[in-house]
């Protein structure tokens, strides 16, 4: 295991927070469900029918592991009570509030929502937008926090040239697919956060484009150093650059060649994605080629933590998510 995952799981071990783990039905979160509590990474509650869960997965130990099965919850009248006023301005009915928060990912939701557990974990079978939905719909955006957003967590591998942080931020790689420039400043802020409460690195962002500081024109590149503007205006203090080719970026000495004087090129350890295609692609590139490992989407931005998984993660995947989860739950 990297040095990053062990500080970072002993870190949220002193915190003595509950995780819920919205797929009881994978063996791969059962499995992550089972590591986390039992080297109290987290408390965990598993969604799902208890006695089925037992028999899909004999070979897993439940000693610390609680359940929350949504049909038959005690608290199912009042979280479905709680689905419904927080959704019936949008047209959700109390027949369908009782219908949806059957659904684990819902469920898990309101249970954060209500301050019954302090995060949530889902995505390993249901997908990214599922995931983000819910989240979306219940848990909603921090106050002051116009876009939610994400990032990836990237591990580097043993001896890698780039960066000297224990992790980079990569964002936006999950949510937004065509940010304006208002909403890249917003992902600009998130990740600086990111960087700092979970990576605990002085945050150098670069803002990427297919540009080095006016080398090519197009409205794309535009939008970039507005939303540099955006960010210079109202975060002086920030390490921040653009628009900035990646090998700018991450490379010194074509850092000092296409950006001299640059605080950041050349040394950047958050990268921002001009749009998801790019941010997408860029992660999984670091992750295949590059050896990085990619934890995440880490969702930026919501009122209380809930992260996805990627569809292909392994169960070590889904500890990390819940580490950084338990991380992300104090303000
Ligand atoms: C995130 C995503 C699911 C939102 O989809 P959507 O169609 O806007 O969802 P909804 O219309 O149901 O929006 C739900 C709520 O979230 C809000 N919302 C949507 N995106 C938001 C964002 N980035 N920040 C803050 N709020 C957002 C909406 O305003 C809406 O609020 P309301 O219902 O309370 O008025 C969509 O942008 C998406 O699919 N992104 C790509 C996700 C993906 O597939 N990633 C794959 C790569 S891993």
């Amino acid at each position: 295991m990297s040095d990053f995952l062990t500080h970072l799981y002993a870190r949220a071990g002193k915190l003595n927070k509950t995780v819920a783990l919205a797929e009881a039905f994978d063996g791969r979160v059962v499995k992550a469900g089972e590591i986390a509590a039992n080297n109290k990474i987290a408390n965990i509650v598993l969604i799902g029918d208890e006695a089925a869960t037992k028999a899909k997965f004999p070979e897993i130990d439940y000693t610390n592991i609680k359940f929350a099965n949504p049909n038959k919850h005690p608290k199912l009248a009042e979280y479905t009570k709680l689905l419904f006023e927080l959704r019936k301005s949008k047209g959700m009915t109390e027949a369908q509030a009782a219908e949806i928060i059957k659904q684990p990912l819902y469920f898990g939701a309101i249970m954060l929502k209500a301050g019954d557990v302090d995060g949530m974990v889902g995505g390993a079978v249901y997908s990214s937008g599922d995931v983000l939905r819910a989240a979306l719909q219940v848990i909603k955006g921090a106050p002051g926090i116009n876009t939610v957003s994400s990032c990836f967590v990237m591990v580097p591998p043993d001896g890698f040239k780039y960066c000297d942080a224990p992790a980079m931020i990569f964002s936006d790689c999950a949510v937004v697919p065509y940010p304006s420039a208002e909403q890249l400043a917003d992902i600009v802020s998130a990740s600086y956060m990111s960087a700092k409460s979970i990576v605990q690195i002085t945050p150098k962002i670069a803002m990427l484009s297919f540009s080095t500081k006016g080398s090519a024109k197009h409205e794309s590149i535009d939008k970039v150093t507005a939303a540099y503007n955006l960010v210079k205006q109202s975060h002086p203090d920030y390490l921040v650059d653009g628009e900035l080719q990646l090998d700018a970026a991450i490379v010194p000495s074509v850092g000092s060649q296409k950006a001299p004087g640059s605080g950041v090129a050349g040394n950047a350890n958050v990268l921002i994605f001009p749009n998801l295609d790019a941010g997408n692609i860029g992660y999984k590139l670091a992750q295949r080629f590059g050896g990085c490992m990619a934890i995440g989407p880490i969702m930026q931005g919501l009122d209380k933590p809930v992260n996805d998984l990627s569809r292909g993660c392994v169960a070590e995947d889904v500890v990390a998510a819940i580490g950084i989860t338990v991380l992300q739950s104090v303000k």
